[in-house]
């Protein structure tokens, strides 16, 4: 995760406010038409459409953020507003919220990307919601599913790696730039590469800052399982969710609370979350250059080739 010094000087000032502060306060308001969980493309920023599968136990969500899915402003608001929905006694439908949640996305190349800190740089509420994000995919009775057929990169891969499985497709490319640009894959993404890959693949990967494509990823289990084909994929993922909206609520919960039991303390992802801060002299050098390299994030020829050749990185440091 990446951030302007500024705002990281507003998030240590704020700190206090991330646990205390409804997200709810801070969101656009829903379209009341529909269930809460429920979006279309005029609902909040429009980044994100939901389509109920199988009478309303799987939701299958997709990620909309043309040109690169960044996990910027609008995205990380409307990601929030979805995830808090999903908060047990939130809200007063009695419509039970969906079992299995599917992200998707509706970019070819892109799953998620990483932020954009001239987007993050001016609002310390929005460095709060980057940090309550995982937490809700680690800790909500939903189970969450993965579908990647593009990249999760950086700020992407977090959140990623912290949802609780992961199906990647024949474009997905899964890794970390953040080592490349002077800072690390803080948000929880470190401990949860580790828990998915063991440390020595962890230390491989993260340091030298690289980029896997599907059948590696699958390979090393930074996912679940590699597909041939999109479609394959789709069918797979739709399939497995179906089957375990089958079952009973409680016993999803539980199991996934005792599996979640193997994760990092909340201790173990603050202190990778200070090294961003401590970090920050690093990355103000170099995250300039990486944005006009990669044209302020869009989707030119440095972004898509993800730093995965040695003379893109060198760029960066010239
Ligand atoms: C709310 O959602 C419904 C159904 O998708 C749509 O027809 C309507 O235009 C939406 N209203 C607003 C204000 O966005
Ligand atoms: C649920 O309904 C109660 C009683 O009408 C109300 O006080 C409360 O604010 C509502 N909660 C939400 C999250 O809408
Ligand atoms: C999920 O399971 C855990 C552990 O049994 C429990 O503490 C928690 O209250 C459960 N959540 C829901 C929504 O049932
Ligand atoms: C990138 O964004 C900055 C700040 O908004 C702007 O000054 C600069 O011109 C942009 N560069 C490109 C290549 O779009």
């Amino acid at each position: 995760m990446m951030f302007s010094i500024t705002q990281l000087f507003l998030f240590v000032l704020s700190l206090k406010f991330v646990q205390s502060t409804p997200l709810a306060q801070r969101s656009t308001s829903y379209n009341q038409t529909l269930l809460p969980w429920e979006r279309t493309s005029s609902t909040g920023y429009g980044t994100l459409t939901t389509q109920v599968q199988d009478n309303g136990a799987v939701l299958r969500v997709t990620i909309n953020n043309p040109p690169i899915n960044l996990y910027g402003v609008k995205l990380l608001n409307d990601m929030s507003q979805f995830l808090n929905s999903l908060v047990p006694g939130s809200t007063n439908v009695s419509t039970p919220a969906p079992k299995v949640v599917i992200f998707a996305s509706a970019l070819p190349g892109f799953w998620m990307s990483t932020t954009n800190p001239y987007d993050t740089a001016t609002s310390n509420a929005l460095f709060n919601l980057a940090v309550a994000a995982p937490a809700l995919l680690r800790t909500l009775p939903t189970i969450f599913i993965a579908e990647i057929d593009g990249r999760a990169t950086g700020s992407g891969n977090e959140f990623l790696v912290q949802c609780d499985m992961g199906f990647a497709g024949p474009d997905a490319i899964v890794g970390s730039l953040e080592v490349a640009i002077g800072g690390l894959e803080g948000n929880g993404g470190i401990q949860y590469v580790v828990r998915r890959l063991g440390m020595a693949r962890a230390a491989e990967y993260l340091l030298s800052s690289a980029s896997l494509d599907a059948e590696t990823a699958a390979e090393v289990g930074w996912v679940n399982r590699a597909y041939k084909t999109s479609q394959q994929l789709t069918t797979s993922v739709n399939a497995l969710a179906s089957r375990i909206a089958l079952f009973d609520a409680g016993a999803l919960n539980a199991t996934k609370t005792g599996i979640r039991a193997n994760g990092p303390s909340s201790d173990q992802v603050a202190a990778d979350i200070a090294s961003i801060l401590r970090l920050f002299p690093e990355e103000q050098v170099l995250l300039p250059k990486w944005l006009t390299l990669s044209q302020n994030l869009t989707a030119n020829e440095f972004t898509l080739g993800a730093l995965r050749s040695v003379g893109e990185v060198e760029k960066l440091y010239q």
